[in-house]
């Protein structure tokens, strides 16, 4: 038996599987985002361990005989959150996560400093950890002062669950402290942003031993003092339960962030149109991936401000899309990453008339966010890595209608995996049974069976082709209106 525990942002998620990988019971709990200002986004460590101690503790009551047998736990978490710690491990602030685009202003300071695009691999982008110290440094100088450790959100967990400070690859890479090549900390990426090794968590791969569960812990849910395995971020946890590994093979994450994901087999950075390269959580391999801020939270976004829930927009859309919506939609809600690396970037319709409806509005935002994936093709092809197929995960690829306008808008023929729940909980349980086992091999990370092909529609990739260009210059040309807030 194996756990795999998944910090996700809007939700934490704990699944139980046995030695071949079938499910034996999966625990949610919601979790919410507080924005306190405009383009801020964050969360409260004491919320992920409670989410985390009422989903272990409901697998604990409903199957008690497989989690005595319980073997390893595998962690996975939404990345770059800065989560700072005091040196009696005393959480300093609220969690700064990884779409928050405040730190927007401090990026080109620190890109200044040192080599962060030949060291790290990456952009300095607003979600990720490095800038948002610089932040808290020139803004909240006395919690800087106060911080002795710097730790992901799932790392954090790790600390609760094994008393350990431990990070690993996959994530650490998306601090902009890791020497991706390397695999270690940079000290020199560390020293650019004012601090040092000691600050941060000793490192070991996602199939590693991480540390053991604690005894109080072990305890109370029935279980042995397990081994706690590496795990990983988010999207290398998903890659893993996909057995996305190897070059040629990837995914379409459909979550409150979108993210196109493809293995590579070499460290193979690419910063044009804010491409991400990062380890994967196996050791000696990386990936790419193109990430998008508002996938699934765009229609979030429209569910809150019609008072209509998600599915009840979805179901307004025809399962057989046969045009483009009249309306035009940039799904820039948090800022955007990839291509653009613009925290400031705005959302937008345009299109309306009299006669819009909420059902052309749901039906322009599922294509607003299929364009955006567009983007990500095209920058991932331009960064070397084409892709021409993807496996579509995430709670948004459930709707059949969206995988259909996203198939024609990007070209990309989408895999929907068999039934069953590849997500990044699947994958940590993965990693669990590859640090209890120590094999990483295709036998562990194997990828579903497919069930259906979503392959593009020729008139309609035709019309939303010219769609796209419509989509590709509105950016610009809201970049240049004034900003009404000033
Ligand atoms: C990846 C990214 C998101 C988060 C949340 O760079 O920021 O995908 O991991 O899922």
């Amino acid at each position: 038996m194996y756990l795999g525990l998944d910090l996700g942002t809007s939700g934490i998620k704990a699944m139980l599987v046995d030695d071949d990988f079938a499910t034996i019971g999966v625990a949610h709990a919601p979790l919410t985002v507080s924005r306190p200002h405009p383009g801020w986004s964050e969360q409260d460590p004491a919320d992920w361990i409670a989410g985390a101690e009422k989903v272990i503790g409901d697998l604990a009551r409903q199957h008690p005989e497989a989690m005595a047998r319980l073997r390893a736990i595998g962690l996975s978490g939404h990345m770059h959150g800065a989560t700072l710690l005091d040196r009696a491990d005393q959480v300093l602030r609220p969690c700064i996560l990884w779409n928050d685009g405040r730190s927007g202003p401090q990026c080109a300071e620190l890109a200044a400093r040192a080599d962060f695009h030949g060291i790290a691999g990456n952009l300095v982008m607003a979600g990720f950890t490095a800038p948002k110290l610089l932040w808290v440094a020139e803004n909240e100088p006395e919690i800087f002062e106060r911080t002795a450790k710097v730790l992901l959100p799932k790392d954090y967990l790790r600390l609760w669950l094994t008393g350990e400070h431990v990070g690993e690859m996959s994530d650490a890479a998306g601090t902009l402290w890791l020497d991706v090549a390397r695999r270690d900390w940079s000290d020199e990426l560390l020293a650019a942003t004012g601090l040092d090794r000691a600050q941060m968590p000793t490192l070991v791969e996602g199939s590693d031993v991480s540390g053991r569960l604690r005894a109080d812990l072990a305890e109370r849910w029935g279980v042995a003092r397990v081994p706690v395995a590496g795990g990983g971020g988010d999207n290398a946890a998903t890659a893993c339960g996909m057995g996305v590994m190897v070059p040629g093979t990837g995914f379409l994450s459909l979550g409150t962030s979108g993210v196109l994901f493809a293995a590579t087999e070499t460290y193979a950075p690419n910063t044009g149109d804010a491409v991400h390269t990062f380890c994967h959580a196996v050791p000696a391999t990386w990936h790419q991936m193109g990430v998008i801020l508002s996938a699934t939270d765009s229609m979030t976004w429209l569910s809150e401000i019609t008072g209509r829930t998600v599915p009840e927009l979805a179901a307004m859309v025809p399962e057989n899309v046969a045009a483009p919506s009249p309306v035009g939609f940039l799904p820039y809600l948090s800022g955007e990453r990839t291509p653009l690396n613009d925290p400031d970037a705005t959302g937008a319709f345009w299109g309306l008339r009299r006669a819009t409806g909420l059902a052309d509005l749901s039906q322009s935002v599922m294509e607003g966010v299929a364009f955006a994936f567009a983007d990500c093709v095209h920058a991932l092809r331009k960064a070397g890595t084409p892709i021409e197929a993807a496996y579509a995960v995430g709670g948004g690829a459930r709707s059949r209608a969206w995988l259909r306008i996203m198939a024609s808008a990007t070209g990309l023929t989408l895999l929907e995996p068999e039934d069953g729940d590849f997500g990044a909980a699947f994958g940590a349980a993965k990693l669990a049974a590859a640090c209890a086992t120590g094999d990483t091999s295709a036998r562990i990370f194997a990828p579903p069976a497919v069930r259906a092909e979503i392959a593009p529609d020729a008139a309609l990739a035709a019309a939303y082709a010219k769609k796209y260009e419509a989509y590709r210059a509105a950016y610009p040309q809201l970049k240049a209106l004034p900003d009404s807030r000033a």
